[in-house]
C-alpha cells in the first residue's frame, strides 16, 4: 500500500519521519508513519489538498465564544452564532472533499451558555485562555442563561450539508472542572460526533470493542466514554486527551492509514496517530501552537520509530 503523502513544501514546519520498510512478501510495504504540521488557516490549506485522500479526520475545533486564542482569522471568535456554524460547516465541507469515500469524521465539540449580557469574561486561575476580551451577544431566539446547544446546531448543519450523522458519543469527564453554579448541574460532558462521507464506510468494530460489565467477554462499544481530561504541560489551551483520540483513530483508519486534524493545537491527534502507526497531517493557525505541536512530535520521533 502506498500512502498518499502530498508535497507540502511551502508551509511545512516539521520534517517527515524517515522512511523505513516494514513489509514482507505477504504484506504490502507500509511506509513508516509520519506527521506534518501545516501552519495557516484550515479552510485555505484544505483547499490545496487533493480529494479522497484521508481515512479519517479527528478534530476539536475552537468552541464558540469560550476561548480567545488571540489571533486574526481564528474560528470561535465570531460575534454571531450562525457565522461560527457557517465557518465550521465550510471547513468541514473541505474536510469531506479530502476524505476518502469510505472516510469518517470524529468531531469533538462542547456547549456553552449565552453571555447574559456580560461583555467580557475574566480568566480563571487554572486557565488564562478562558479570559475573553469580548462576549458575543445572546443569539436571536435565545435568552440570558440559555444553554445554546452548539454541538447539535453544528451536527444538524453538517447533516444538512450532506454528511451522514452516524453517532453522538458522550465524552464523560469524571474530573471535569468545578463550576460556581448553584442552579444547575455542573457540566461534565462534551460531544463527539461520528459523521461519514458515505452510507457505507470504514469502521473497525473489532478494534474498539469494550469489556462487558462482568469483564468476561467483549461487546460492541457503547456511546458513553468515560475519560479524564489531561492537561498538556506546554499548552495553556483546550487539548483533548489521547485516550479520547485512540478509539477514533483505531475505528476510523487502518494501520498505515492517513489521519487529518484541521485544528491541530498542540498536536494530540498527530502524536496519537504516530503511536498507532498512522500518518497524520495537522493544520494550525497559531504559529506558537504549531511550534508546540512540532516540538511534541519531534520529541516522539525516536520512541515511535523504535517501539
Ligand atoms: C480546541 S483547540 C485544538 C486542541 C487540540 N485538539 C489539542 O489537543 O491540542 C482548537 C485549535 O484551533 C486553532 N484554530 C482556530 N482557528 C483556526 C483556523 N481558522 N485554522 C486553523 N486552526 C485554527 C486554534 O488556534 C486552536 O489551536
Amino acid at each position: 500500500m502506498d500512502l498518499f503523502l502530498p508535497d507540502f513544501s511551502s508551509n511545512e514546519i516539521i520534517a517527515p519521519f524517515p522512511d523505513t520498510q516494514g513489509g514482507s512478501k505477504e504484506k504490502p510495504i507500509i511506509r513508516q508513519a509520519e506527521c506534518r504540521v501545516l501552519e495557516g488557516d484550515s479552510l485555505t490549506i484544505l483547499k490545496t489538498l487533493p480529494a479522497d485522500s484521508f481515512h479519517a479526520c479527528v478534530t476539536s475545533p475552537p468552541y464558540w465564544g469560550l476561548r480567545d486564542y488571540g489571533i486574526e482569522h481564528q474560528i470561535g471568535a465570531e460575534m454571531q452564532l450562525q457565522d461560527f456554524i457557517a465557518n465550521l460547516t465550510a471547513v468541514f465541507e473541505e474536510v469531506r472533499r479530502v476524505l476518502r469515500p469510505d472516510g469518517s469524521l470524529w468531531l469533538n465539540i462542547g456547549d456553552s451558555y449565552t453571555s447574559g449580557n456580560r461583555t467580557w469574561r475574566d480568566g480563571d486561575k487554572k486557565n488564562s485562555a478562558r479570559a475573553m476580551s469580548y462576549r458575543p451577544p445572546t443569539p436571536e431566539g435565545l435568552k440570558p442563561k440559555d444553554l445554546i446547544g452548539v454541538p447539535w446546531r453544528l451536527a444538524f448543519a453538517l447533516q444538512a450539508a450532506g454528511w451522514y450523522l452516524r453517532s453522538d458519543i458522550i465524552w464523560y469527564k469524571p474530573n471535569c472542572q468545578p463550576e460556581s453554579v448553584k442552579d444547575r448541574p455542573t457540566q461534565s460532558h462534551e460531544y463527539l460526533f461520528l459523521l461519514t462521507k458515505s452510507q457505507n464506510y470504514y469502521y473497525d468494530q473489532a478494534a474498539v470493542l469494550e469489556p462487558t460489565q462482568d469483564n468476561k467477554t467483549k461487546r460492541n462499544r457503547r456511546t458513553v466514554w468515560s475519560i479524564n481530561t489531561e492537561p498538556y504541560k506546554e499548552a495553556h489551551f483546550a487539548v483533548f486527551p489521547p485516550s479520547l483520540v485512540v478509539p477514533c483513530i483505531q475505528a476510523g483508519s487502518p494501520e498505515g492509514g492517513l489521519v487529518l486534524d484541521p485544528f491541530f493545537g498542540s498536536g494530540t491527534v498527530g502524536e496519537t496517530a504516530l503511536r498507532l502507526n498512522r500518518s497524520c497531517v495537522g493544520i494550525e493557525l497559531n504559529p506558537a501552537y504549531a511550534a508546540i505541536a512540532a516540538k511534541r512530535l519531534a520529541a516522539h520521533r525516536w520512541p515511535t520509530l523504535l517501539s
